[in-house]
């Protein structure tokens, strides 16, 4: 086997692609997100294969609408087609309801349901399956985040011996945390018969070994300086903590461009206050949306000076919306800011500037150029690539980074973002006032310390790092790949 022949094979739940109903037939569009970016440039060179879930219902003609498209994508997408119950159940249901609440810390979000978990297990042999008809010695198989925790164990049930990477984007839960679940014996062994698992954090990763340590004692971990190897039945799994990143220098060159300085101004002008405050989020409750509104109108009271000077912008992206706890986020969000905006609001002033919906790429950036301050709150979160966009698009060093020190992105961007925990109303409140006050060189400071890590640590050498850790793959070294990533 030539190391040309070396096939990237990326499995995740979702395709990197929406489908959407136009007037005269279908649209495919390509999806906008870290995992797209970051793999792109590797799956093109190697013409790869993607498998996913199109998120689309049965009625679109999907399998040549993926092949008319990956003309033009210069990869291979194949679909696995999911029923409405499988689509309520496994992704409504188990992923969203029950693992990702519980790795994110929010055992009071968590629905433990048997039926919903027996989903979970039949669409990851699904996804088995459909990778199984397309895997061939030498593919270098990637499979992402916590949606498809079973699917190495099925591809070993069907006699499938390749090398199976696996990332996981979301936090892996304290060891506490993580027995509660009642099929956390499963899940673990599931997990163990993949051959490298990276994880965000060092953090997470030693959560991840500590639950292996209680929940299997026949495996034994050793550990070494940046990862650990866990030998279980015939198996030495390898595990290393990799932060996942974005491409800095394509929000560099293209928060500069004529248009995103246009639409940066416009903004600007529009919302008449002296300092604009951005938060930008998926609608969900890891994200502390709640608890950030009332940081803000806490620090409104607490430095009356700064009313009618700053506002908040939260822009809140539609997600989930099936699952009952998005909803009612969504109606409390709603409360919070006709509340608090009814209470402080004067003519030419409103304190906080709120949109649900999605923004177009160059509406994004003009927000990111627009706002001298980021408040990205989360009560947790794997990473947050939103500080680091922020932070890549602000091409003038005139910006500040306040960030939850629950974010996975604390770790590397601690020295120079306010770091606060989110559920401390008083200091996230004093925070923002710190960022409001402060000095032009102290910003310019911190914020060209966040640029250069972000720069030095981006997209291409989270890939490289992860490729670099892999074991053998086939019969070449996985290293091959990463001599092709770019960067
Ligand atoms: C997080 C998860 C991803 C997921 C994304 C969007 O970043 O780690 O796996 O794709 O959220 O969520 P959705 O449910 O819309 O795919």
């Amino acid at each position: 086997m030539s190391e040309t022949n070396l096939r990237l094979l990326v499995v995740s739940n979702r395709l990197p692609v929406v489908i959407s109903q136009a007037e005269d037939g279908w649209d495919v569009e390509p999806a906008a997100g870290g995992l797209v970016t970051a793999l792109s440039p590797l799956i093109k060179k190697r013409r790869g294969l993607w498998i996913g879930w199109p998120g689309c219902g049965p009625e679109a003609p999907v399998t040549s609408l993926l092949q008319e498209y990956s003309k033009d994508a210069q990869f291979d997408l194949k679909p696995v087609v999911l029923s409405q119950d499988e689509v309520d159940m496994y992704y409504h249901g188990f992923s969203n309801q029950t693992i990702w609440p519980l790795f994110h810390d929010l055992l009071g979000h968590c629905l433990f349901d048997a039926e919903n978990w027996s989903a979970y297990v039949d669409v990851n042999r699904k996804f088995a399956e459909v990778i199984a008809e397309s895997i061939q010695p030498g593919c270098f198989v990637w499979i992402h985040d916590y949606q498809l925790m079973l699917v190495g164990h099925f591809l070993r049930e069907m006699g499938l011996d390749y090398r199976l990477n696996f990332f996981l984007h979301i936090p892996f839960p304290s060891r506490d945390l993580f027995r509660r679940l009642p099929w956390k014996q499963e899940l673990i062994q599931a997990l163990l018969e993949y051959d490298h698992i990276g994880l965000q954090t060092v953090n997470d990763y030693r959560n991840f070994i500590q639950s292996v340590r209680s929940l299997v004692p026949e495996a034994s971990a050793r550990s070494y300086r940046r990862q650990s190897r866990v030998r279980y039945g015939q198996r030495e799994v390898i595990l290393g903590h990799y932060p996942i990143s974005i491409d800095f220098h394509e929000f560099n060159s293209a928060a500069k461009s004529p248009e995103v300085a246009d639409a940066a101004w416009y903004l600007h002008e529009n919302l008449g206050s002296k300092v604009l405050v951005l938060g930008l989020d998926r609608l969900d409750y890891t994200k502390g949306l709640l608890e950030r509104l009332l940081a803000f109108e806490r620090m409104l009271e607490k430095y009356p000076d700064a009313q009618s000077n700053i506002s908040l912008v939260q822009i809140v992206i539609p997600s989930r919306v099936k699952v009952p706890d998005y909803l009612d986020l969504k109606q409390l969000l709603d409360e919070q800011v006709g509340r608090i905006n009814s209470h402080f609001s004067h003519h030419g002033w409103v304190p906080i500037h709120y949109m649900y919906r999605h923004l177009g790429r160059e509406q994004l950036l003009g927000h990111y150029r627009a706002c001298e301050i980021a408040l990205i709150t989360p009560l947790r979160d794997g990473m947050n690539l939103v500080a680091k966009e922020y932070c890549a698009s602000t091409v003038d060093d005139n910006g500040v980074l306040i960030l939850s020190e629950f974010a996975g992105a604390a770790a590397q961007l601690g020295r120079g973002a306010l770091i606060v925990n989110p559920y401390d109303l008083e200091s996230t409140a004093d925070a923002i006032y710190a960022a409001y006050i402060m000095e032009p060189e102290e910003r310019r400071r911190r914020m060209r310390t966040l640029r250069n890590e972000i720069k030095r640590n981006d997209v291409h050498r989270w890939v490289r790092w992860f490729l670099d850790d892999t074991p053998e793959a086939g019969d070449r070294k996985a290293t091959s790949l990463a001599e092709h990533t770019t960067g």
